[in-house]
């Protein structure tokens, strides 16, 4: 059956990335609903083998739900830049290595982007939600913000590949940026719109 979100309800965010998992606190933090780590009840990580960001977050969804009995929320997400074909996309996560090492996944794309000569740097950050059930069943919202890379990379906050990107119509790059800021622009917020619109329900 598909998941409603009320206040009280108990729900796991299926993922291990300390970043994600604060701005979704964060995001869910007005609507009083109880959240519960995948880090915490020992839920594994399940290989991200699909083919697009919803496939990704739905597979991570669905493996949190069913093996806790409780809905789960999971984001897949990363970024795209236009010149290098929209890599790393879906691998972004992977370009930081087995240590999550994202200065060299920031340089990476820098170099990748250099080599390739592009004069065109935009870029754009996807979120995919998956809301999924204990029976399986799962709902997904997606959206994206646009924005432009940047070299060298600039702030300490935020997370992943924030630094090098700075959304259209501001100056900041999301590492710069206040949290409550990014949290009103980014992909993740307009996805999570999306999300609250269809399974919130605030009576
Ligand atoms: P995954 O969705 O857990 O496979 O990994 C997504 C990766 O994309 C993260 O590890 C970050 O490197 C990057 N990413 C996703 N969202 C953001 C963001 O809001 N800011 C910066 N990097 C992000």
């Amino acid at each position: 059956m598909a998941v409603t979100l009320r206040r009280g309800t108990r729900l796991v965010i299926a993922s291990h990335n300390e970043g994600k998992v604060r701005e979704i606190a964060d995001l869910l933090a007005p609507h009083g609903i109880e959240l519960v780590s995948a880090g915490k009840l020992g839920l594994p990580e399940p290989e991200e083998t699909g083919a697009s960001f919803a496939e990704n977050a739905a597979l991570k969804a669905v493996a949190a739900a069913r093996a806790s009995g409780l809905p789960a929320l999971a984001d897949d997400s990363g970024l795209e830049v236009k010149a290098l074909g929209g890599e790393p996309g879906i691998h972004s996560a992977r370009w930081g290595g087995a240590a999550r090492d994202f200065g060299l996944a920031m340089q990476r794309v820098h170099r990748e982007l250099d080599a390739s000569g592009a004069k065109d740097l935009t870029a754009n950050f996807t979120c995919a939600l998956a809301l999924a059930a204990p029976d399986g069943e799962v709902q997904g919202f997606e959206d994206k913000v646009f924005g432009t890379i940047v070299w060298p990379g600039r702030g300490t906050r935020g997370f992943g590949y924030d630094p090098i990107f700075v959304p259209e119509g501001y100056r900041e790059t999301f590492g710069e940026m206040e949290p409550e800021l990014k949290d009103s622009i980014s992909h993740r917020a307009r996805a999570f719109e999306k999300l609250m619109l269809a399974a919130y329900d605030d009576d």
